[in-house]
């Protein structure tokens, strides 16, 4: 897919405010801090479209972007940030539940995840949750630059071997880097053949 036009539309955090549902969305989600905000920057090849920062928490609102006049793109809060307090923290919970389980016209939902981690529960339990909620997902693998390709192997099968606990099957997956430029292509070809359904 080439990227004609990525612009910025609207952030709020109640559904109801978001724009028309009337084309295919997209959203990014993850733990905080995991390059949600990166990696959708690489993807549109436009440096600051999103904000990012090294301080986990940075986004805190449902932001929407338009693609292509084509389809949405939204940038979602992370969660889990444990040095949250708790009622800010629940606060970005609910507006993410609501989001995901409100908005219609929600094609896919890339849930982001460290590379460099094992599982974590946090994940894994959003990811069920999406599952019994019948949200559409998939798995982005970021920030592949700071392992060996050797250690991502292993790391991916350690996921996966832990997905089929509770799964069928492993999602769709990518891995990505917002450094190197990697699994750009992949990943826009993904969202193509979707949009192509
Ligand atoms: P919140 O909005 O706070 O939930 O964070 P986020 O998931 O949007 O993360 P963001 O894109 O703001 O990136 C967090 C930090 O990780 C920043 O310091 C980024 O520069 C860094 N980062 C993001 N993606 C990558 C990557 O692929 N490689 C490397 N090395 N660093 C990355
Ligand atoms: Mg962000």
């Amino acid at each position: 897919m080439n990227i004609k036009s990525a612009e910025f539309l609207m952030s709020n955090s109640k559904v109801h405010l978001c724009p028309e549902p009337n084309l295919p969305e997209f959203a990014f989600i993850g733990r905080s801090n995991v390059g949600k905000s990166s990696l959708i920057n690489m993807l549109t090849e436009r440096k600051s479209l999103a904000k990012t920062s090294s301080t986990p928490g940075k986004t805190q609102l449902i932001n929407h972007f338009i693609i292509n006049d084509e389809w949405y793109l939204v940038d979602l809060p992370g969660y889990g940030y444990a040095k949250m307090p708790e009622k800010p923290r629940k606060k970005l919970k609910a507006i993410i539940e609501n989001y995901i389980l409100g908005r219609e016209n929600l094609t896919n939902i890339f849930v982001l995840i460290d590379s460099r981690h094992s599982p974590q529960q946090i994940d894994l339990e959003f990811m069920e949750w999406l599952g019994e909620s019948q949200i559409p997902f998939s798995i982005i693998f970021t920030k592949t630059d700071k392992l060996s390709k050797g250690a991502l192997l292993k790391n991916i099968e350690t996921y996966r071997q832990e997905m089929l606990k509770v799964w069928e099957d492993m999602p769709p997956y990518f891995t990505s880097s917002s450094t190197k430029r990697e699994g750009r292509d992949e990943i826009l070809d993904y969202l193509d053949t979707i949009l192509k359904q």
